[in-house]
Order: structure tokens, then sequence, then C-alpha cells
């Protein structure tokens, strides 16, 4: 199963400017104490990784994605820490050497997605946790709406649906989690909404992110024949309009999950 943001320069630039458009409200409870052991999972290029080397000073970090590709880049933004290339399906990591699990925008893209999550289980010290951050595409509603901008955003979780993922997952995460083993597992809806007081959540969020999502996907959607090649620039174009209409607003849902190992 495909990927459906992919590996571009462009989508590395996105992760990176969605990663600081949000730091604050992704990152706001994520405090580890000095000296433990934190696994980032997946690290992608690296994106996350300098908000929670900064808000952690003391905490030492191992980084891990299942692209060789990004974990150079990541390494190249961080220098010093410990990348590796890891599957989250097969960790290559002994049972119990984390004191806790940072693991952010992933599970949508999985098709196991449990699995993954028992794979971290097991890599987890008793008593340590693991922070999980997914969106949830179907939280997403906005003004202006137009025909074609519902049309084109609607075109993302179908194609992640195809390949395998579920970008509704953020709702099932308590059950997600507790499926999968962990215990005391707590779900907080992180609310992000814009609106023209808000410009720069308004680049940040809906133009860096949400339109920078729907640009990168665009060649495929077009591939597939999923959606007419014009709507789907419009609706695009509608979308990213949002973002300097007197009027506008833009609200979307990201769940942040917080479960623990339980004593074996
Ligand atoms: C949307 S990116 C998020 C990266 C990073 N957490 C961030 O927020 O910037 C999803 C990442 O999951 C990685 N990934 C997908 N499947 C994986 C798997 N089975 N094991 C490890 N990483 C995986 C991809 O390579 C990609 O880097």
């Amino acid at each position: 199963m495909g990927y459906v943001h992919g590996y571009s320069d462009y989508e590395a630039g996105r992760l990176r400017n969605s990663a600081h458009a949000l730091s604050g409200l992704i990152h706001a409870q994520v405090r580890y104490p000095e000296g433990a052991l934190v696994l980032e999972a997946p690290c992608g290029v690296g994106a996350q990784t300098e908000f929670l080397v900064g808000n952690n000073p003391g905490t030492r970090f191992v980084c891990a994605d299942i692209s060789e590709a990004s974990v150079r880049v990541a390494m190249g933004q961080n220098p010093g820490l410990p990348f590796l290339a890891g599957d989250l399906y097969a960790l290559p990591f002994p049972n119990a050497t984390f004191d806790h699990v940072f693991a952010c925008y992933v599970l949508e893209h999985l098709e196991r997605p449990g699995r993954a999550l028992e794979n971290l289980l097991r890599v987890l010290k008793p008593g340590g946790t693991l922070t999980s951050v997914e969106g949830d595409h179907g939280s997403c509603f906005f003004y202006p709406e137009t025909p074609e901008a519902l049309a084109a955003w609607a075109c993302l979780p179908e194609l992640q649906a195809l390949l395998g993922g579920d970008s509704l997952i953020g709702r099932r995460m308590y059950s997600v989690l507790a499926g999968a083993g962990f215990s005391d597992v707590w779900v907080e809806p992180i609310r992000i909404y814009c609106d023209p007081s808000l410009p720069r959540m308004m680049k940040g969020f809906v133009e860096d992110t949400i339109v920078g999502m729907l640009r990168g996907i665009e060649s495929e959607v077009i591939e597939r024949g999923m959606l007419d090649p014009a709507v789907f620039r419009k609706g695009v174009e509608d979308i990213l309009a949002i973002t300097t209409h007197p009027e506008g607003a833009f609200c979307y849902t990201f769940f942040r999950a917080v479960g623990s190992a339980p004593d074996r």
C-alpha cells in the first residue's frame, strides 16, 4: 500500500511548516523527565523533533522512520541525535527499551494501526507512556463552503482509504489504543480554529497544511480519475481563498491520546 503524502521536497517543507504552525498546540503537554529515554516514531524529516528536543532539555531521544531518505534529512536538521530507519511493524529495539514514545500523524496511514501500537507497547517499559497525535479529516468545516471545495477535500480521505489508511482515525483513538493493550488511555481533542483575526494560523494551517496536502495529491487524484481536474483545482483555490476572505473561517480537530504500558 502507498503513503498518501509521498516523500517529495515539497512534502518535507509542508511537514516543517505545519509543525511550526501547530507546535504550541500539538506539543502543549508533551513534557518528559530529565534523563528519560524517548522514542519518536515516526520522525519523518524531523519536523516535530526540534520541538520535542527544545521542550524537553535533558531528555534523551531516539528517532526512527521507515523512510531512509527522510531519516537522512532529519539527521541534517537535528545534528547529534540518533536517527535510524525503522518500521513500526518490526521495530529494531529489545522489549522494554524506552520510558516514553511519541508518535505523530502515522496511524491514519497504516492498514494495521493496532499492530503498530502493539509494537510500540512492546518497546515501552512498564509504566511508560505513548503519546499519539492524529487528525480526523471528517472533523473539518469551513466558510465559505463551495461544492468544489467540498469535492476536492473529500478526495483526501477517499484516496487514503484506497491506500489502506483511515483519515478519520482521530475519533477512534480511545478504542485503538485500548485495543492494542494500553491502559489509562486518555484522549484530548485539539481544536484548530482560524478566522481573519488569526492570519498566521490561516497561513500555517489552512494554506501550508490543508492546501499543501491537497496540492500534494493533485496528480494522483487526476491519474485515478477521482475528480474532474478543473473541479479539483477550483476546489483547492476556493479553500486557499478562505485565508484572505473577510469572513473566512476554518475548523479542524486533531486528537492527542496518551496511554500507559501496563505492568507485565
Ligand atoms: C505525515 S508523516 C509524519 C512524520 C512526523 N511524525 C511529523 O509529524 O512530521 C508520516 C510518516 O510516517 C512514516 N511511516 C509510514 N509508515 C510507516 C511504518 N510502517 N513505520 C515507520 N514509519 C512509517 C512515513 O515515512 C512518514 O515519514
